[in-house]
């Protein structure tokens, strides 16, 4: 199928090029020319492990074609996906100006049947709004006498890639869920994804779009859920690892997204679970257990500092060595990353901040101040008071910690995300302190 995708983003750039991998020509779309220049030199602007090889095969046997001309792919294409960025306004609120942006320019340039699928997290009756634009909008040919005389379809496609492993899961999904208010948009939608072996969920727009809110929030919940445990955990002298572990083998419950540590972050939680909360609000709803799931969510970053207070003593003038600075491992993606958070909190203290992680030293380094990078994790442990662990890329496992303790000036390790095991770290001489591990 000839297939569109608007905004080249992470969402968008994933998708386009895993369509062409199952099949399809694929057109993706970007405003930004510098963007699309590097695209088009083969050069993926993140980092996501699979995606570039992929790109540069697709590229070359002409499945994959960049642009920024939103004409040129909606005269091509006969699906167009809409990923372009939903931020957030100050009142948490999801802004939709990109998303009517692209559905009047798409509207514009209509000649024939298409199907305009929005992949973007956004709120529920968005799809109708697009809808309604796309229709004041087309061309005065297809609107005569006030009786629209051309054929679309708008439907929700939502998207539950995860950075660091987006590749696999458009791959390899739990489900793909359709919302459509026809039979042809359905048609198409499962023509689309037929190469996937999965189940598809079919509904109508509205309960699509539900669909993506619920599930992030739901995730985010079981996160807060656990990271409150595990606050309980530190005074009652449990083990946060080992409850998860118990409750995971309840095949109601599930093991996975019970991983204690300094909260979650990255572009989606921390937005999605905010506009959520809005949508509720707006709709007469107040949603009081997810402002809760927000609320644990920021006490974590604080009961860590107070943590870190409690072992150092005094912060200021202490040198504070930091592995990992990603919101998660496999990404360099550093939106809404807990350690951003929690180094403004200790140079706040007076602290001397070094760091360093894999792949967003670049990225960390646009939004961090008076921090000094290190060329490695040893370099970052030098002269230290304390190390903290942010991101647990699996990497810092393998690390030669007898040469840490030789290196620093207290071998002390706050692991912030559960990484490390207590018994190896207090053999070799170190303070160990992780999350919900009893104090
Ligand atoms: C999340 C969802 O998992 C995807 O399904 C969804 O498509 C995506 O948001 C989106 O809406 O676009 P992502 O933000 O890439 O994906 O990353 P996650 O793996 O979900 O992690 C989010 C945050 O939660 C990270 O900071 C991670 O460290 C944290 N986390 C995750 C925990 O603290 N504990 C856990 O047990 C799991």
């Amino acid at each position: 199928m000839n297939i569109a995708i608007v905004g080249s983003g992470y969402v968008g750039l994933v998708t386009g090029v895993c369509l062409a991998h199952i099949g399809h020509r694929v057109i993706c779309v970007d405003n930004d020319p510098e963007k699309v220049k590097k695209l088009r030199q083969g050069k993926v602007p993140i980092y996501e492990p699979g995606l570039e090889p992929l790109m540069l095969k697709y590229m070359k046997k002409k499945q994959l074609s960049f642009t920024t001309s939103i004409k040129e792919a909606t005269q091509k294409a006969t699906v167009i996906f809409i990923a372009v960025g939903t931020p957030s306004k100050k009142t948490g609120e999801a802004d939709l100006t990109y998303v009517e942006n692209v559905a009047r320019e798409i509207a514009l340039h209509i000649d024939s049947y298409k199907l305009i699928v929005e992949k973007s997290t956004v709120p529920a009756e968005t799809g109708k709004r697009i809808e309604r634009t796309i229709k004041m909008n087309l061309p005065k040919k297809f609107r005569q006498g006030g009786r629209i005389n051309l054929e679309f379809d708008v439907a929700s496609n939502p998207e539950f890639l995860r950075e660091g492993s987006a590749v696999e899961d458009f791959m390899n999904p739990d489900r793909v869920v359709i919302g459509v208010e026809s039979k042809r948009a359905e048609n198409l939608l499962r023509e689309v994804y037929k190469p996937l072996k999965t189940t598809i969920i079919v509904t109508n727009i509205n309960s699509a779009e539900m669909i993506k809110h619920a599930s992030n929030s739901f995730l985010a919940t079981k996160i807060s859920f656990i990271n409150a445990i595990s606050r309980v955990c530190d005074r009652v002298g449990a083990d946060v690892l080992k409850v998860a572990e118990g409750m995971g083998f309840d095949k109601r419950i599930g093991r996975s997204f019970l991983d204690a540590g300094i909260g979650y972050g990255g572009s989606c939680f921390p937005k999605d679970v905010d506009a959520f909360i809005r949508l509720s609000e707006k709709s007469g709803y107040d949603f009081h257990l997810l402002k809760e799931v927000r609320h644990v969510n920021e006490q974590q970053k604080a009961a860590f500092i107070k943590h870190i207070e409690d072992k150092l003593w005094i912060v200021k003038n202490k040198t504070i060595g930091v592995l990992g600075l990603a919101f998660k491992p496999n990404t360099d993606d550093m939106r809404n990353a807990p350690a951003v958070d929690i180094i403004h909190m200790l140079q706040e203290e007076g602290a001397k901040i070094k760091a360093y992680d894999p792949q967003a030293m670049g990225n960390s380094k646009k939004i961090l101040r008076g921090v000094q990078f290190c060329k490695d994790p040893y370099a970052a442990a030098k002269d230290s008071n304390c190390l903290l662990l942010l991101t647990e890329w699996p990497e810092f496992r393998a690390l030669d910690f007898k040469k840490i303790r030789g290196l620093m000036e207290q071998p002390i390790i706050f692991d912030g995300r559960n990484l490390f095991h207590k018994y190896n770290l207090e053999e070799v001489g170190f303070e160990y302190y992780g999350i919900g591990r009893g104090k």
